[in-house]
């Protein structure tokens, strides 16, 4: 799977690139991140990237025509054009089956906005797939595509360790609850206790035990999930 990630600030992305299982699925050859900045393929002498909104306003308008050159060019990078995705919170809000939906493709860009967002031609032109994480504003849509990354690289085959628990996850395909409380050493914690009832060697006992928990939590904090 490779990403191609469009932004302003390509230094907020080596430090979460380094880390962990995308460092390693990187390192392996699984996953390939390629970090662009779209200020590099602006043709003004001062390498502008945005203007005012016509029609006035407050803020900054990322300008169609370096956004548009800087996708172009990125395209003709690798065989496949890939899927374009543009982060903005008036997207579709990204949840798990959207993720299992993205994880067949092979190649995606991800175009993270700033200031008052992109041209309304970036989107006219490109007909990308638009993308929220979420209900609230953010200062751009770099964390929200590393959102995104993270959630498909744990998708993709020999990324975990245990393959099979990205698709067990809550919220994974059919399964509409949240997960039972886990607990390791030690048995007790000053006075905290383990539950008894997974120390019983009873594996019947203990999945029973497991999904009521579940049931239990979902009712409680999600009951839309159960509808
Ligand atoms: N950019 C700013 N806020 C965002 C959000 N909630 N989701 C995606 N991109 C964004």
């Amino acid at each position: 799977m490779r990403f191609d990630i469009l932004t302003l600030f390509p230094d907020m992305f080596p430090g979460y690139m380094g880390q962990s299982l995308l460092n390693k699925a990187i390192e392996n050859g699984i996953v390939e991140v390629h970090v662009h900045n779209m200020r590099d393929w602006s043709t003004d002498k001062h390498n502008k990237i945005d203007d005012r909104p016509y029609g006035g306003g407050p803020g900054m308008i990322l300008s169609v025509q370096p956004v548009i050159r800087c996708v172009k060019a990125v395209q003709e990078m690798a065989d496949d054009p890939g899927q374009v995705i543009v982060m903005t919170p008036q997207g579709e809000r990204l949840c798990q089956p959207t993720v299992e939906r993205l994880a067949t493709n092979k190649r995606m860009i991800l175009l993270c906005g700033r200031y008052e967002g992109f041209d309304q031609r970036v989107i006219d032109i490109l007909d990308p797939l638009e993308l929220s994480i979420g209900d609230y504003i953010l200062n751009g849509g770099e964390v929200a595509a590393m959102v995104v990354v993270d959630s498909l690289v744990r998708m993709v085959p020999g990324v975990l360790g245990d393959q099979q628990s990205s698709w067990d996850d809550s919220f994974s395909r059919g399964n509409r609850m949240l997960e039972y409380p886990q607990y390791t050493r030690p048995r007790d914690f000053e006075g905290h206790e383990v539950p008894e009832v997974l120390l019983s060697g009873n594996h019947k006992q203990i999945e029973q035990w497991r999904k009521a928990q579940s049931l239990a939590k979902t009712k409680m904090r999600r009951q839309d999930l159960l509808e």
